[in-house]
């Protein structure tokens, strides 16, 4: 194999698989690993702000739980996994953007079921930079959605690898001029978007959220955002909302780790609210930036 030097190596093109840092180029999995050959594997997304992690205690412990849920044990203990993720960082010299990790549960001859004492998990990171003009856009413009039917298992509270429906539902949203798509289930109620969690603001500036169940993924950007509201005494619910409460709402956003408080300014071609991004929501984010950049060690407590 040739030799490499990781610090000559392009920013944001280096990988972790199974103990190594590689270029992408030299980078790759066994032709069975069972989440190639059947999504047998979870994963997550954080935001890296300044060169370090953000929200990183609730991505690991989402992490560990996707894993329990599908009965696969961890890669590898807690600590080193933080320690390869400021590795990750570190080689790919990205101080803001997104570190992407995946864990399968391993190489092995296919079939259905995996044999009880076995493989040895796969273990994937990844990282890219934020692009920031595109979310600056996003944040002074708003975007618009799309609603699209939910097609998806009854366990979204586990972050699968298996994002099928979510592509496609994006894919149909994008198709219809929007950025993001909104699930609807059968009963006419929003569970959430296709990689992000749901927001609209009543017209008593209540801010509402769809309560967690296997319906909806638990956002860590969601929760974050739950507490940061609770310290400042915004009135909030989690309970589901329909669509035409969304219509009617006087704001809408999203949240996820690539974007927390991207304001929605129409929903199925109809403007929400004035069709200008949202006073509530513009301070929502500001309240959780302001906690991320202590987190961070941006700003002192
Ligand atoms: N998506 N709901 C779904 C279906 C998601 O895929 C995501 C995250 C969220 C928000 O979760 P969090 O706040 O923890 O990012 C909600 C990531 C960003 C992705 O797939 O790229």
């Amino acid at each position: 194999m040739k030799k490499w030097n990781a610090s000559r190596a392009p920013a944001g093109r280096i990988a972790y698989v199974n103990g190594r840092y590689l270029p992408f180029a030299l980078a790759g999995v066994h032709v069975e690993d069972r989440a190639l050959q059947l999504g047998d594997g979870i994963y997550e997304v954080a935001n890296v702000i300044g060169g370090r992690p953000l929200d990183e205690e609730p991505h690991l412990d989402r992490l560990e739980r996707s894993l329990r849920e599908l009965g696969m044990p961890m890669p590898m203990s807690r600590a080193a996994l933080k320690l390869v993720m400021r590795e990750m960082i570190a080689k790919n010299r990205i101080a803001d953007g997104f570190l992407y990790i995946q864990v399968t549960r391993g190489a092995v001859k296919r079939d259905h079921i995996p044999p009880a004492n076995g493989p040895r998990p796969t273990l994937i990171m990844t990282m890219r930079a934020q692009d920031m003009a595109g979310l600056d856009q996003r944040l002074k413009k708003g975007i618009a959605v799309s609603t699209q039917p939910d097609i998806r298992w009854g366990r979204c509270d586990i972050k699968t690898v298996q994002l099928l429906p979510n592509l496609l539902a994006k894919q149909a949203a994008r198709k219809a001029g929007a950025f993001e798509a909104w699930l609807v289930d059968d009963e006419g109620y929003v569970t959430e978007g296709s990689s992000t969690n749901a927001w609209i603001v009543d017209k008593d500036g209540t801010v509402i959220t769809r309560d967690l169940s296997n319906a909806i993924l638990p956002g860590v950007t969601r929760r974050v955002i739950l507490q940061a509201m609770a310290e400042a005494q915004l009135q909030v619910v989690e309970r589901k909302f329909t669509v035409a409460e969304a219509l009617a709402a006087s704001e809408a956003f999203l949240s996820s780790a690539t974007g927390a408080g991207v304001p929605v300014i129409a929903i199925d071609g109809r403007a929400i609210g004035n069709g200008m991004p949202g006073a509530l929501t513009r301070r929502i984010r500001e309240l959780y930036f302001a906690q991320a950049e202590v987190e961070t060690g941006l700003k002192n407590a």
